[in-house]
């Protein structure tokens, strides 16, 4: 059966702009709802809510489809497309209410390990000002319905670099060490606090490069097309494809030199 990437792309983005509907009703006063691999590593009623809305909508939509979503692990289906759900993307920004968060879904197949499977469609929707991004394989990427161009490759010297940490002690020791052997190659540093966000924004030319250990299937999987179709990489180090070890990302020059730094300095380990 042929796969119809258009309508999968409509339909992530309709179910992204739906639960984020859900997720701008943001109260003044945020509480945390549990913790989860660290006390830094914060779950909200509304990451558990907007999770929710999204299983909801595919139960409806295409009931044969398994599903991945951070907060409820994995549904199985029988079609071969998996959805893969972050209801926030940023959960400590919509904590403090820094407007950097986004709901991030997108339909995958060929398994759920970022390094092998087949990407088909993705949504990454900026919740606080609406922007959205979306992508479909082979479709190019597109930001608010507006295609976009090829990403531009300057090389790693003077590139605007972003990045993320960890939730455990051991694993940010060694991301510091790491971060203080890359910030004096490049132009600067940012760490937005939402992975899906840092990937799009890459895609959109106000990024040059990206890296990031420790992302989950369902932080990359919608941003990895939206970078892929923009003309971007996304690698993971010594060949290997990304995943949770690590996360390479921008236009190919940026990529190898970022990689091969990242390799040098063992950045795929913790702090013994
Ligand atoms: C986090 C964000 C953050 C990244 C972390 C992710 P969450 O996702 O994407 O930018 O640095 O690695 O876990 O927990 O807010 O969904
Ligand atoms: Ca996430
Ligand atoms: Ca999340």
């Amino acid at each position: 059966m042929q796969t119809d990437v258009a309508a999968l792309v409509l339909l992530a983005e309709q179910m992204a702009r739906e639960a984020g509907d859900l997720v701008r009703t943001r109260p003044e006063h945020v509480a945390v709802a549990a913790t989860k691999s660290s006390a830094a590593d914060v779950v909200t009623a509304m990451d558990l809510a907007a999770e929710e809305l999204l299983r909801a909508r595919i139960a409806v939509e295409r009931p044969d489809d398994g599903i991945l979503g951070e907060e409820r692990g994995h549904e199985p289906g029988t079609s071969g497309i998996t959805w893969v759900l972050d209801p926030i993307d940023g959960t400590v920004n919509y904590l403090y209410g820094i407007p950097a968060y986004s709901v991030s879904v997108a339909a995958v197949t060929d398994g759920l390990d970022p390094a092998t499977w087949t990407v088909l469609a993705g949504c990454v929707h900026a919740v606080a000002d609406g922007r959205t991004w979306t992508a479909g394989l082979g479709l190019g990427s597109y930001l608010d319905g507006r295609l976009l161009p090829q990403c531009v490759d300057r090389g790693l010297d003077g590139a605007l670099l972003g990045t993320g940490f960890g939730y455990t002690v051991e694993r940010r020791r060694h991301q510091a060490q790491v971060l203080a052997e890359v910030l004096p190659r490049v132009r600067d540093i940012r760490r937005m606090g939402s992975a899906a966000m840092d990937l799009c924004t890459l895609a959109a030319g106000a990024l040059d490069v990206y890296y990031e250990r420790g992302l989950n299937p369902w932080d990359m999987a919608a941003g990895m097309l939206v970078v892929r179709e923009a003309g971007g990489e996304v690698v993971g180090l010594r060949g290997a494809g990304p995943g949770a070890a690590m996360t390479v990302a921008g236009p190919p020059t940026a990529v190898r030199e970022l990689a091969d730094l990242l390799a040098a300095l063992d950045a795929d380990h913790d702090s013994e």
